[in-house]
């Protein structure tokens, strides 16, 4: 695991917990449109692996569909919030919360309920370390899931969107925490360096907690796509969004479906 994932997500657990709830609020919509795309493949049951899950909002709405759903996050802090999250949702028993590093997908897998049926990984968790490394990453999901299973890429980055639009700077505010984000991205190798200063609200000042220097690789189509196909996943569709299936295009998220060839 690279030094920023650790210090952003088990070290700031907390930080990243209360901008990771924020998504909550629009995950059901997209989990709907989600299950739309899978039964145009008549997938409507089955096992749900979720890839890097966070607090689990993805698996805990696709259980609340009728889905089984094992997560696999790096972060025990998420891992824990995922459980009790479950149960307050009353899901506890169709889902699974796993801590592990996904490169060892298999290995942290164990004996939970195979062969998946769907495999998820949604907001920008990919291309945290190398190419390899994601290869191996969805090599894995895929011996790990049917021949004709679905693997669906969510509200992700993409080099096409910062072709068109780049921005240098942004702010974001949740409950007692201001985040500045400050980007650098280089072109050539489509690296992009984001810095997130954390600050509390004190009153009328504002306390500054820390800085982590975010690096990843910001895929393009084609590189995610050729990357998938070599690990055993045919891309089919790209949508601007899983909450209204519109067609991708440069300016939305990428929102891409593939199956287990
Ligand atoms: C941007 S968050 C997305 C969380 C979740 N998918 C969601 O949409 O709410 C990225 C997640 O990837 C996890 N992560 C990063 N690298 C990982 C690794 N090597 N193995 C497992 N989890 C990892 C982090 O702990 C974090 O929860």
């Amino acid at each position: 695991m690279s030094n920023w994932t650790k210090k952003l997500f088990i070290r700031h657990a907390d930080l990243f917990l209360k901008i990771m709830n924020e998504r909550w609020s629009r995950t059901e919509e997209s989990v709907n449109g989600m299950i739309k795309v899978l039964s145009n493949f008549g997938i409507t049951s089955g096992n749900v692996l979720d890839l890097c899950c966070g607090n689990g909002r993805v698996s805990i709405y696709m259980a609340k569909k009728g889905f089984k759903a094992t997560g696999v996050d790096m972060s025990k802090a998420f891992v824990e919030d995922a459980r009790k999250k479950a149960k307050e949702h009353k899901v506890s028993k169709r889902t699974t919360f796993l801590e592990g590093d996904v490169k060892n997908l298999k290995r942290v897998i164990g004996r939970v309920s195979q062969p998946f049926d769907v495999v998820i990984n949604v907001w920008t968790a990919i291309g945290y370390s190398s190419f390899e490394d994601d290869l191996k990453i969805f090599s894995q999901a895929r011996q790990l899931s049917r021949e004709g299973a679905v693997l669906l890429i969510g509200e992700t980055a993409h080099s096409e969107y910062l072709s068109v639009k780049f921005m240098p700077t942004s702010y974001m505010e949740v409950g007692d925490i201001i985040l500045l984000e400050s980007r650098i991205y280089d072109q050539t190798t489509s690296q992009m360096q984001t810095t997130w200063a954390f600050y509390k609200k004190r009153g009328e000042d504002l306390k500054f907690v820390d800085r982590v220097v975010i690096v990843h690789h910001v895929y393009s189509v084609s590189e995610l796509s050729a990357l998938l196909r070599k690990a055993g996943w045919e891309p089919t569709a790209f949508y601007g969004s899983f909450v209204t299936l519109q067609p991708m295009n440069p300016l939305t998220s990428l929102n891409m479906v593939a199956r287990a060839v």
